[in-house]
């Protein structure tokens, strides 16, 4: 939510900051803006809309400079347009800031600042902080750095900052609370700073994550140094960073959904390694495993998450109560922080979460910590603030996700899950040796079954392009293909914003069932298992009332196919875990209808991968 750039070095910092911004863009793209230091001038240059539109404006402009900050927006205070994009700058013209996160004291600040003569020239928040570093060194006579850091101690809220000023050209301050920062240290005394390290990684493999509260002050001459907003100077753990390029690219897709939806054999085959070997019969996730005697005691365990997480988190439930028994609560961590929650010390709260930045998610486990609870993680984004915070966690591995409609990382999450569960049920004693073994095995073959599905994916387009006109859309799942539904809701409505509802199928009777009619489709996962011939009745309820049926079946199914007007075949698998199947087809059919419809796909409105703000 927000990304942020910036360099400091002796190339020309535009190139670097505008290819950062693209590549950020997932994180915001209400507007974008850049600053650049060049001769003893601060020449700052923004617009509304994509980055595509900022270097359209600045391609007449004077871009030189080896130093400059850049900020791509998804705007919170004030409406998305030229003057509210960042960076923003002093007055005088001096100092110049980008920032990620929210001032919530910003009000009570601006009015101060307002009565002692400063002029707004935006609605942000942000523009709060670089009237008050302005003010600060006319009041106490100290260098912008130093500024920062005293302001920075009447802020409340979340930041990742990063401040340029005419007067000492050859620095640049950063700060963060809450809000990602990375700083790559390059190969000839350059420095990158961004959100997160999509960036830096063709230039460097150096980094160093900044933590809460610290801030990062570099400088041509000496380098960088870090101190906490104490003024306490701490040491900088620099660590080598793992990702490789071509995991950012579309690699000849058309969208990065589409080719993130393809990954998925292999995102799902690197969550197992390591962990899964149905020959010698184990699973294992390292990670957690100093915690894994409180998960085979619990009695309770707490999963938090938001958005698509939280989908994963429901299946999990299933998962976790069915084979290890263990009694899951699942909750919107937006709602859990809120609610007084019941935590006992010892209790365990797992955060699911892709970006491992949601702010939400990030509160809840604050939350738990403080009244004592274990804290484990699910995240993708290795380094991110969730994996910082919790006590330990598992990786899912499903390398950048850009897309902004989360789909590889979905199944990934799934999987851990599901490792997690099949690992205490056998521990515990819950599952028989068996049956562990028949899981494993049927576990393994998880990314081959995913590769056949998305072998349909022609058939699916044709189904897609009979629907793509649909203003109203059901899903409906039983069991842990209830989460499934939701998901498959989730994403219609994000990318090809159709408005879609999940609901478990028997819910449809009490409610849902009053919108049905002959424009109405309704996506049912009907798949072979306990609730299959209750699914098939749900499906007649339907096709009474001329509702057209889009079914996931089964392979080799043959009595919904004479009742649903589309069915598209799944292999065969174990019932829990289908949903690491049947999320395929939901996902594909969303693309496609976006598609079709003229759906940025990659980057729909109004939405941002990695949501830091309440
Ligand atoms: C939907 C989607 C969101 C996220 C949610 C949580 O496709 O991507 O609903 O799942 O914002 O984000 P993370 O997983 O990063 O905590």
């Amino acid at each position: 939510m927000c990304g942020i750039v910036a360099y400091i070095g002796k190339k020309e910092a535009y190139p670097i900051l505008i290819k950062g911004l693209q590549r950020l863009e997932y994180r915001g793209y209400d507007s974008a803006g850049v600053a650049l230091l060049s001769n003893g001038e601060l020449n700052l240059y923004k617009k509304q809309g994509k980055v595509a539109n900022l270097v359209d404006f600045a391609s007449d402009k004077n871009t030189t400079g080896q130093i400059g900050i850049a900020h791509t927006r998804w705007a919170t205070h004030g409406e998305p347009n030229d003057k509210n994009a960042h960076p923003h700058s002093s007055s005088n013209g001096n100092l110049a800031i980008i920032h990620n996160g929210i001032i919530e004291n910003y009000d009570v600040l601006k009015e101060e600042l307002i009565s002692r003569g400063y002029v707004f020239k935006s609605d942000t928040d942000t523009e709060v902080l670089v009237h008050l570093i302005d003010d600060i060194q006319k009041k106490e006579g100290v260098w912008f750095g130093e500024a920062l850091r005293i302001a920075l101690l009447s802020v409340t809220g979340a930041y990742a900052i990063v401040v340029i000023s005419k007067d000492k050209p050859d620095t640049i301050v950063a700060a963060r609370k809450s809000s990602p920062l990375v700083i790559g240290i390059g190969k000839e005394n350059d420095f990158y700073l961004a959100s997160d390290a999509t960036p830096i990684v063709e230039y460097t493999d150096q980094v160093v994550y900044m933590n809460d509260e610290e801030i990062a002050v570099i400088d041509l001459k000496d380098g960088m140094k870090l101190w906490n907003i104490q003024d306490e100077e701490k040491t900088p753990y620099v660590q080598h960073l793992e990702l490789q390029l071509e995991a950012l690219e579309k690699g000849g897709y058309e969208h990065f959904m589409l080719k993130e939806i393809h990954e998925q054999p292999r995102s799902i085959n690197d969550c197992f390694r390591g962990r899964l070997n149905a020959t010698e019969g184990w699973v294992e996730l390292g990670g957690i495993k100093d915690y894994e005697q409180q998960l085979i005691n619990a009695n309770r365990v707490v999963m938090v998450a938001c958005g698509t997480s939280w989908h994963a988190c429901l299946v999990g439930e299933y998962l976790f109560e069915d084979l290890a028994r263990i009694n899951v609560e699942v909750e919107y961590a937006s709602e859990f922080r809120y609610r007084n929650p019941i935590i006992n010390e010892g209790d365990i709260v797992i955060a699911v979460s892709q970006s491992g930045e949601t702010a939400d998610t990030m509160a809840a486990l604050e939350l738990a910590k403080s009244k004592g609870a274990i804290i484990l993680g699910i995240c993708n984004v290795v380094g991110s603030s969730i994996s910082r915070i919790t006590h330990a966690g598992s990786y899912t591995h499903a390398g950048p996700e850009i897309g902004v409609a989360s789909t590889k990382a979905f199944t990934a999450q799934v999987t851990v899950l599901t490792l997690m569960a099949l690992s205490i049920a056998h521990k515990k004693g819950t599952m028989n040796e068996t049956k562990f073994r028949t899981m494993l095995a049927e576990l393994e073959l998880i990314p081959d079954k995913v590769k056949k599905v998305l072998e349909n994916n022609a058939h699916i387009e044709r189904i897609a392009a009979e629907y793509k006109d649909a203003t109203n859309a059901l899903y409906l799942g039983r069991g842990s293909s209830f989460p499934v539904a939701l998901e498959g809701a989730l994403k219609l409505k994000e990318i090809s914003y159709i408005h879609a509802e999940g609901y478990p199928a028997a819910e449809m009777k009490h409610g849902p069932i009053a919108l049905i009619d002959e424009a109405m489709p309704v996506f049912v996962v009907a798949t072979k298992g306990t609730s299959y011939e209750k699914v098939v009745s749900n499906i007649q309820e339907v096709k009474a009332r001329k509702g057209k049926i889009i079914a996931i079946v089964t392979e080799g199914d043959e009595q919904v196919k004479l009742m649903a007007d589309h069915i598209i075949e799944i292999p065969d698998t174990d019932e829990h875990l289908v949903p690491l199947l049947a999320t395929v087809p939901f996902q594909l059919l969303s693309y496609h209808m976006a598609v079709m419809r003229g759906c940025n796909v990659d980057q729909p409105r109004n939405l941002a991968k990695s949501v830091t703000v309440e």
